[in-house]
């Protein structure tokens, strides 16, 4: 959470810096504030709201300079206020420091620097933090690494998470940052540097990145990069190459980046599957696991662990793979998982899923499952992430940035990443090669199912339209239906503000059926032929407590007439896709209710696209 860049070259700084930051306002997005060293100076601009008041505001009162910082704020510590915006300046208006993090001691900091002084105008940890370094920064005066000694300092006594980038008023060739526990990515451009959150905020102007491991320290001092680990050991920067093409991050004739994103899923779907069946076409495979077959026919259990719609995508991979590849499966929310002590067998499987690989909880559940010497997979959709780096093997989506925050084409491309999976794992196992065929064969047709299934786009806008001004609604779903009612629920809660809750649609009858009135209406996922009659049932049960039901069914399946009062019809699909098609509609109609209701489809109240506290 929280988005910083920094820049350092010979251009103006400002537009730089505010274009980075516009690109990382899905990390948060309630304050944001920009400094630059102009004329000798630390000169800055904070504002609360969105990235677009602050560029108003420090592209008209031209701050000018070549060295700058700037962040976009998720608050953690001190309400949304103009104070507690970062960039934070010293007492001494030396140093000015944006942070992405939280600093557990700071309290004691805080106590030991008021001291010796130094007063806070803010209610933030990170002002303490500024404080720390340039209390350092004075007691290092005979040091000839002056600034950047005085962060390494400071660094050993911050408790915490922290991506810092920081100036000084005195070094106007020099930029410092440091990471522990959450991301920092610099660019190296031609006469110039960056620092970021991430590389989107730096792909416009370099495809040159270097990742810092958490415990490094960066200094660009005079045009020259040095990297050292906290005890001063000199590290050699490794240089990488994005691919990223920058139009994929534009919005173009979308009116918001989550539509953008949901008609892009067919493409997401493509790129998941691309290159990764076999060549007998009856089993799908990965280049990325590191795990030789007779290693993955070892495994007698997998925990999935995950936060959020990620954790959604777990639920439907534990029905795939129990189905198709008979291996037990569980699943852990990753902040649950990190602070229990599981007993796992030793031929466990630990597989993470992170659409941006740098949730902190799912990092934490990653380095936990190391720690205890099992073997771990990612699925990620971000190269280069920490959670891609940290784990042993790992397979990408390549579903292209996801910028909306309510993740749509990333949870679609994990479901054909897990269906493939199972279907890979089954096949070193007892699921037969006609079953395999059946199974790669169904699946290659998903993206144009995809394709068919958004075009209901008009109709479902219908739907929304009646209703959008309900005030709770209940999602129904049985087997890997059942995930799929909890992340439709999710998406609705999350953009359109509605209370949501989903169901194993039996399990209703032990509690969410008293809350069933006309005023609740009921999402029914009534999609599996193998137990139509049951939802039939449950359906019926609803009706007969006066709730409206919107049913979701097959082509193949339609409902008895008149039972539902509104019905969405997706494609007939294989049974493994099923998932995938349902999804589409529960996005479409969070969408169209959320935007009805004039809500800030892309930016929801609250919520931020990367978690990286806990
Ligand atoms: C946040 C986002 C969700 C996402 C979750 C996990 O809550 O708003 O859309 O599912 O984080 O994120 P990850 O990047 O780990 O998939």
């Amino acid at each position: 959470m929280c988005g910083i860049v920094g820049y350092i070259g010979k251009r103006e700084a400002t537009p730089i810096l505010l274009e980075g930051l516009k690109r990382l306002e899905y990390r948060g997005y309630d304050s944001a504030g920009v400094a630059v060293l102009q004329n000798e100076k630390i000169e800055y601009k904070k504002r609360t709201g969105r990235v677009a008041e602050l560029s108003r505001a420090a592209l008209n009162n031209g701050l000018s300079g070549t060295l700058g910082i700037c962040h976009t704020r998720w608050a953690t510590h001190g309400g949304v206020t103009e104070e507690n915006a970062h960039p934070h300046l010293s007492n001494d208006g030396k140093i000015a420091l944006v942070h992405n993090g939280v600093i557990e001691n700071y309290l004691s900091i805080k106590k030991f620097l008021t001291s010796k002084g130094i007063t806070f105008y803010s209610e933030t940890d990170t002002e303490v933090f500024v404080n720390l370094i340039a209390y350092h920064y004075e007691k290092e005066a005979e040091s000839p690494n002056r600034f950047k000694e005085s962060v390494r300092r400071s660094l050993k006594h911050i408790e915490g998470t922290y991506g810092i980038a920081a100036i000084c008023r005195d070094c106007p060739d020099e930029m410092v940052g440091a990471r522990k526990g959450s991301p920092l990515i610099v660019g190296v451009g031609e006469n110039e540097y960056l620092i970021a959150s991430d590389v989107s905020a730096l792909v416009s102007r370099t495809s040159n990145v270097v990742y810092l491991n958490d415990g490094e320290l960066v200094s660009i001092k005079n045009g020259e990069l040095s990297l050292v680990d906290y005890e001063e050991k000199t590290l050699k920067p490794e240089i990488h190459q994005v691919d990223w093409d920058t139009s994929e991050g534009e919005l173009g004739d979308f009116e918001h980046f989550m539509l953008k994103e949901i008609f892009e899923q067919s493409e997401a779907i493509q790129n998941a599957m691309r290159g990764r069946f076999s060549d007998d076409e009856s089993s799908a495979k990965f280049g990325g696991l590191n795990l030789s077959a007779q290693e993955l026919r070892q495994i007698d259990r997998i925990l999935f662990c995950a936060c959020g719609t990620a954790w959604h995508a777990c639920l439907v991979g534990e029905y795939l793979i129990e189905r198709y590849a008979r291996i037990p499966v569980e699943v852990e929310y990753a902040s649950e998982f990190r602070y229990r002590n599981a007993p796992l067998d030793k031929n466990t499987l630990v597989i993470v899923i992170s659409q941006s690989g740098e949730t902190i909880d799912t990092l934490a559940a990653l380095k936990e499952a190391k720690r205890k010497g099992y073997r771990t997979l990612a699925i990620n959709n971000s190269v280069g992430s920490t959670i891609a780096r940290e784990s042993d093997g790992g397979i990408y989506q390549h579903a292209g940035p996801e910028v909306g925050v309510a993740s749509t084409k990333a949870f679609t491309s994990q479901l054909m990443i897990l269906s493939m999976m199972a279907v890979y794992f089954g096949r070193l196992r007892d699921l037969s090669f006609q079953e395999g065929l059946e199974c790669v064969k169904g699946l290659k047709r998903v993206p144009e199912l995809v394709e068919n299934a958004v075009q209901q786009n008009d109709a479902i806008y219908k739907i929304a339209e009646k209703y959008k001004d309900m005030t709770d609604c209940l999602f129904l779903g049985r087997q890997d239906m059942f995930p799929i009612a909890l992340e439709g629920a999710l998406k609705l809660k999350e953009i359109s503000y509605i209370h949501a809750e989903g169901y194993p649609a039996a399990e209703m009858k032990h509690g969410p059926i008293a809350l069933i009135s006309k005023d609740c209406p009921v999402i029914v996922l009534a999609t599996q032929p193998d137990i139509f009659g049951k939802l039939i049932s449950n359906i019926q049960e609803v009706k007969a407590r006066g709730a409206p039901v919107i049913a979701v069914t097959c082509e193949s399946h339609p409902l008895p007439e008149g039972l539902a009062d509104d019905e969405i019809v997706i494609p007939d699909c294989h049974r493994a896709a099923l998932p995938i098609l349902a999804s589409i509609p529960m996005q479409l109609l969070s969408y169209h209710i959320a935007k009805l209701r004039g809500c800030d489809v892309d930016k929801p109240r609250n919520l931020a696209k990367s978690v990286t506290v806990e």
